[in-house]
């Protein structure tokens, strides 16, 4: 596709946050405090996403196999993202941004789930960002689920898996902290997307650095299996 028209397309972003632990061993500091610094680059990027025409964000913040981390690691987490749910709110609502959480809610704490299903109500109509979480998330098992949606609606194709796991595909893929993998993160929706790996810790991940990223995937040419055109 010409670059031109990919620049007046919205676009679906998607990021896997990685490098939080190695960020704060490096600083003498517990892995905790790399996930809180990571919070803040979350907010500059969220901040910087509109700009660079990106309308939805999807970021991986804890993924099904983060489970298997040491207890105190995975209560911090969950203590962190219930402190971001709730600090955040207003200002999301004030900037037009819309929250969801995707993933598995039923290994999440209850109270945890109500101050998701409320972030999710507050923030509803917002309408120039789709931030969506993912929480307890295995692409895997969004897939298997949304393959039997689709099945029991009684079409399982494309579309309707498409549909069922609820976001259009990703246009770029932007891993921090030098790893290039996947990680069980939406593997069917980035099917065709481009990917970014960026050296940098993702706490130390700058709105220089989603600008640099969105650079080098406009100069890219996406041509889905066909030929250039002419
Ligand atoms: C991967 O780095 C990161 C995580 C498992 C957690 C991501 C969470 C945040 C960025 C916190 C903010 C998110 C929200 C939504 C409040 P790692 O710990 O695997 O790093 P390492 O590979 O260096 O050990």
């Amino acid at each position: 596709m010409p670059s031109s028209l990919q620049c007046q397309e919205k676009l679906h972003v998607a990021i896997i946050m990685d490098g939080n632990g190695r960020w704060a061993t490096a600083r003498g500091l517990a892995r905790a405090a790399g996930h809180e610094a990571g919070i803040e680059a979350l907010r500059r990027v969220v901040r910087a996403a509109p700009d660079e025409n990106i309308s939805i964000l999807t970021v991986y913040a804890f993924s099904s196999d983060n489970w298997k981390r040491p207890e105190s690691e995975v209560a911090a987490l969950l203590d962190l993202f219930r402190r971001f749910l709730d600090s955040e709110t207003e200002d999301l609502v004030r900037d037009g941004i819309k929250l969801s959480i995707v993933g598995r809610r039923d290994r999440l704490p209850q109270d945890l789930v109500c101050e998701i299903e409320r972030v999710e109500a507050a923030t509803e109509w917002g309408d120039l960002l789709h931030l969506r979480v993912a929480l307890d998330y295995s692409a895997r098992d969004m897939i298997v689920e949304a393959a039997k949606k689709a099945a029991a609606s009684g079409e399982l194709s494309r579309d309707s898996l498409t549909a069922a796991l609820g976001a259009p595909d990703v246009d770029l893929l932007i891993r921090s902290s030098g790893e290039q993998r996947l990680s069980d993160f939406l593997l069917w929706e980035c099917a065709y997307a481009e990917l970014h790996f960026s050296p940098k810790p993702w706490p130390d991940f700058a709105a220089s650095d989603l600008k640099e990223a969105m650079a080098s995937f406009h100069h890219r040419e996406r041509r889905f299996g066909a030929l250039q055109a002419a």
